[in-house]
Order: C-alpha cells, then structure tokens, then sequence
C-alpha cells in the first residue's frame, strides 16, 4: 500500500487485491500516531472507549461529545490511515436526520474520514441516508455490543440457520444500503467464511475466524492492557499491564527514598549558592 492518505476506495480495493485489511482502535494521539507508524490501514475510534478508557460498564452510556472529544484527539496523530468514528448509541437510531447531523459531526468537527453503525437490515435505511449525504459507513453485526441486552449478552451470534441466515441477509442489505466495509462479531468461522465470499466490499472480523478480509482488535486487549474482561478471541501480541505497574511502583519507591531525581536527570547552574542567598538578602 502506498504512503498516501488512504481512502474507503483504497480499503475496497484491497479485497479485490487479496490484501489482508488491518484495523485497530485508538482513543489518544500516542497511541494514533504509532498505529499510523506500523501501517496499520484503519483506526477506529470506538465506543469501547466508555469500558477502556471512561469505566463505563458497557459502550451504552458513551456520548456524542466523548466520541467527538477522543476522536479530535486521534485524527491529530493519523496521516495516513483511514480514520473511522464510531457512532454512540441513541445518536442514529432515532432517525436518519439525527444519524446524519451527528454522522456529519465525525467528519467536519473531529476529522474523521468514516463512519461506524451497528444493526443490519433495519439500519440499511440509516447507511443510505449517511451514503446520500457524503459520509461513508462500515456496517457492524453479529454481536452488537450497543444492543447485546436484546442479544441475550455478550454472545457468538449466527450458530443456528436462521440466525445465519439474517446475518447473510443483513450483511447484504449494508452492502446494497452503500456501506463500504462491514464489521463481523462474534460469528462462526464457516458463517464468516460464506458473507466475505459473497460481499462485493470487505468484511472486518473480530472473533470471527480467519476468512474475513481484515481483523480488528481493541488495541488495549492486544497490548494486555485491559484486564477487566478479555474475550477469548483476543490475541495479546504484549503484555503491558504487569510492565506499566512495575514502573509505577518503581517510581514511587525512589522517589520515597530519594533516588530520584539523581544528577543524571537534575538542571545544574554555575552560580554558588551563597550568591544566591545574598543577592536575595541585598534587595
Ligand atoms: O467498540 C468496539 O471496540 C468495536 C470493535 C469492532 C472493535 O466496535
């Protein structure tokens, strides 16, 4: 892939070309800007920010004003990933106004090139309507954690026929609605397997097996970062967590004794301190 900027085209294309789609979230610009560095082609400002990043319990309580806030926050450290904000629940399912004047507010105030939505044949109303006024949309089914109560919780989706069914249905309602890419969740490998062959636009898998055209992960599940609840579909490629705590009680224990700050990370200056004192005295 190039260095450019790249567009939903480019991330279509890839499909087309064999090409494994990359994608992963971020919700800070350090974190951004390494993504952007690795050549990773999508970063997803999710609303999994309300569990990793705000406490929440789960994406339901996440607003508008904290998915723009984050989402400012990481189109500042990408150039040249496609950079795709998750719309927070209750802000597209009222209407297709709403989804999209708060659509819109992803691309013109936060910098965003894209859009994500969850739901399926009911949504494609909503994709159309976002695709109609210029914002492009990846879709997002299986497991829909906005709307896991209605699921029966955080379950694999698609085991039987008929669920299967509707999702092959819905994956082809968001295609047909104009999205460019559709997120799949928490479905069984073969299920996967049939929707990425039979979609022109690439599927995105999250425990959703090897066939799909790209992967994505929570980037703080992937670093071992979050150590509430990690599905079992996640890979750790690092082990952060017991890093990040070592550090800290490494720092607070010299600072308590005293080791630092040494010499090594002190400013020095020239003049003596008894200069100082009497100078001070003088005035
Ligand atoms: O909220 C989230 O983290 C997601 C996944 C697809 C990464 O929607």
């Amino acid at each position: 892939m190039p260095n450019k900027k790249l567009t939903v085209l480019d991330i279509v294309a890839m499909k087309a070309a064999g090409e494994k789609i990359t994608v992963l979230t971020a919700y800070d610009v350090s974190i951004a800007r390494m993504l952007d560095n690795a050549g990773i082609e999508v970063v997803l400002v999710c609303d999994s920010l309300g569990m990793v990043v705000l406490g929440y319990t789960s994406t339901v309580p996440v607003t508008m004003s904290e998915m723009l806030h984050h989402a400012r926050a990481v189109s500042r450290g990408v150039n040249r990933a496609l950079l795709v904000g998750d719309m927070p629940f209750m802000s597209y399912q009222t209407s297709e106004y709403e989804a999209v004047v708060n659509g819109g507010r992803f691309l013109k105030e936060a910098g965003c090139d894209a859009v994500k939505i969850e739901g399926g044949v009911e949504m494609a109303g909503v994709v159309r309507a976002l695709v109609r006024a210029g914002i492009p949309v990846m879709g997002h089914i299986g497991l829909t954690p906005q709307t896991a109560g209605q699921l029966g919780g955080y379950k694999v989706q698609g085991k039987d026929v008929a669920s299967a069914r509707r999702l092959l249905a819905a994956a082809l309602a968001l295609e047909e609605a104009g999205a460019f890419a559709v997120v799949l969740e928490c479905v069984p490998a073969q299920l996967a397997e049939v929707i990425t062959r039979e979609l022109k636009i690439p599927t995105i898998g999250i425990g959703a097996g090897v066939h799909c055209d790209g992967q994505v992960l929570v980037t703080n599940d992937l670093l071992g970062m979050f150590e509430k609840f990690v599905p079992s579909f996640v890979k750790a490629y690092a082990n952060l967590a017991p890093q990040i705590n070592e550090a800290f009680t490494s720092y607070r224990d010299e600072v308590k004794n005293g080791s630092y700050p040494d010499t090594e990370h002190s400013f020095t200056m020239q003049l003596p301190v008894a200069k100082i004192l009497k100078d001070h005295g003088d005035k």
